[in-house]
């Protein structure tokens, strides 16, 4: 697949290396060409250059920027991005006096609002939920149960990509709903990561009723 990466920072550094040793044609966009240039090296990427190009470089687009940034980016190439599927991997959090806090309102997803900024765009929230270095592992790595990666899609087509995104790593699909849904997805990166940051490991709040009980 062709993906173009919207970023240079750990996340378009993770993802995109673990696309491109995935045998994908990944281009880096960044805003700094410098950047941009470095990251292709160091993960073997087909091309880089700016975000435009890499936002109509492919069928699949990460946007691997700050969640406030990324619905002004989409509305910026919107039009280059209509008819791909767009891959938001963002957590709109902040520290807060109590823990880690959503920026976004009620209900409300950056994934929705990056949706409303970019109409013809396909958007698919996913790769949120794990911590960057997670990606570096090589497919195989986790035996035989990888962990998952949850999406919210709408379209069939971008569940398709970011399905063989997900397996092509080594990990497991796991469908999460609609684009409606993600809301629930980014408050659950708030949970995660507070739990996390204050020493718990919330991979054991999970355990699974069995399901003939
Ligand atoms: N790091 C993680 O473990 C992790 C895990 C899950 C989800 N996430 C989410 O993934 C997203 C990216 O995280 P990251 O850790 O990769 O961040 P990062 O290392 O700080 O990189 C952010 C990138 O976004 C670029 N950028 C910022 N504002 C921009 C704009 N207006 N237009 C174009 N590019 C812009 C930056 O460019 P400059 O260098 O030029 O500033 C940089 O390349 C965030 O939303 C984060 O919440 C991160």
């Amino acid at each position: 697949m062709r993906i173009g990466v919207l970023g240079t920072g750990d996340m378009a550094a993770a993802l995109g290396g673990a696309w491109a040793r995935a045998g994908h044609e990944v281009f880096v966009g960044g805003r700094n060409a410098a950047a941009a240039e470095t990251l292709a090296g160091q993960i073997g990427a087909a091309g880089h250059g700016t975000p435009a190009q890499a936002a109509g470089y492919g069928q699949a687009v990460l946007l691997a920027v700050p969640a406030g940034a990324a619905p002004a980016l989409a509305r910026e190439h919107a039009e280059a991005l209509a008819g791909r599927t767009v891959v938001d991997c963002t957590n709109p959090l902040d520290p807060g006096p109590g823990g880690v806090m959503l920026m976004t309102g009620a209900g409300e997803s950056v994934a929705g609002l990056i949706g409303t900024a970019a109409p013809g765009a396909h958007v698919v929230k996913a790769f949120n939920l794990a911590h960057a270095s997670m990606w570096a592992h090589p497919a195989g790595a986790f035996g035989a149960i990888p962990p998952a990666v949850p999406f919210c899609a709408d379209d069939p087509g971008a569940a398709g990509h970011v399905t063989e995104l997900i397996t092509g790593m080594g990990w497991s699909p796991m469908p999460a709903g609609g684009l409606d849904r993600a809301a629930y997805v980014e408050a659950t990166a708030a949970f995660v990561i507070g739990v996390w940051w204050a020493g718990g490991s919330p991979a054991l709040a999970f355990p699974e009723p069995p399901r003939d009980a």
